[in-house]
């Protein structure tokens, strides 16, 4: 593997979950694997969990991880191409990535969408640009459309969780005051198609995902009828994909509640909105997984660490 920036990259997932659960017993087993490597982390945007288990996996492999909030601190970078240079942007990404890939031996990038144009989110150009121009291995650390090191994840945290051969899982949109990216819902999707389960989207009419995401996957619109029987629910807010980046709905009726899940364990990626994703009964309660999740995200990275280091 040379670049981790989607769930597809992932060849054997259960491959790779049991290879992670293997780092997760024993994380410092390879720590002469990175001896001597660098890991550079650059943030468009901001991140508690990623920032944080992405340089404790660097540092499990025996990296050094340097980390750079893009946004704030660089100059600000140009992507367009021939673009005459008079503006706000005083570097290009063509002289950024090849000057970082002179530091790093692998790169790691969070960029989040506009939400305001499709086309340009789509087509993944800060994320596409960074693996164009830059000499070293690229990780996504979160781009416009996924996040599949949070993917990688919660296939883990199912599969260690699960008291079944094919436990049901489900994915509920919930409430959000804000516009929200859909790329930990397009990722889980992703993760999940690849693993025995059975899966089903809920979300009111109007919020369904990337349809050439979703495919077949069925979509309910009655978060009751989808919760039925299940053993997982796995909630996240994203605005309107077909209305792009619009929130059509405001009230509470889609938020998570005791009541509604009932034993099923309760995912989310984190950050959380507490009361109005989710109700604290449910946070605080033993079906809660969110922190056992964020303890994934370390060994999720360790593993796709690994394997570019040990392919390059
Ligand atoms: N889940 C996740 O990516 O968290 P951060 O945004 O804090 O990194």
């Amino acid at each position: 593997m040379t670049n981790y920036t989607s769930i597809n990259d992932i060849d054997n997932i259960n491959s790779w979950i049991e290879e992670a659960k293997e780092i997760k017993a024993n994380p410092l087993k390879n720590i002469q694997l990175g001896k001597n490597k660098t890991l550079g982390l650059l943030f468009f945007n901001s991140s508690l969990r990623t920032r944080l288990s992405t340089q404790k996996a660097a540092l499990n492999l025996g990296m050094d991880p340097i980390v750079m909030n893009v946004s704030g601190d660089a100059w600000g970078i140009e992507f367009g191409d021939g673009t005459v240079m008079n503006g706000n942007t005083a570097e290009h990404i063509k002289e950024a990535a090849a000057v970082v890939s002179q530091y790093c031996d692998i790169i790691a990038v969070r960029a989040f969408p506009t939400l305001t144009d499709k086309e340009l989110d789509q087509s993944e150009h800060v994320l596409k640009s960074f693996v164009q121009f830059a000499s070293v291995p690229i990780v996504s650390m979160e781009s416009a459309t996924g996040h599949p090191l949070q993917g990688l994840t919660d296939a883990i945290t199912i599969s260690e969780n699960a008291t079944k051969k094919k436990p049901k899982v489900v994915l509920s949109w919930a409430p959000h005051v804000k516009a929200l990216p859909h790329a930990v819902g397009n990722s889980f999707v992703q993760a999940m198609q690849k693993m025995d389960v059975e899966f089903v989207i809920a979300n009111p009419e109007g919020y369904n995902l990337n349809p050439e995401i979703t495919k077949d996957t069925p979509i309910y619109h009655d978060q009751e009828e989808a919760l039925k029987d299940a053993d997982f629910v796995y909630t996240k807010n994203w605005s309107s994909y077909d209305d792009y980046g619009k929130v059509l709905k405001t009230d509470l009726d889609w938020m998570i509640t005791k009541d509604k899940i009932g034993d099923a364990k309760f995912m989310h990626c984190l950050p959380v909105r507490r009361n109005v994703v989710v109700e604290d009964a449910v946070l605080d309660s033993d079906s809660s997984l969110v922190i056992e999740q964020a303890n994934n995200r370390t060994y999720a990275a360790q593993l796709v660490l690994k394997k570019i280091l040990e392919n390059n």
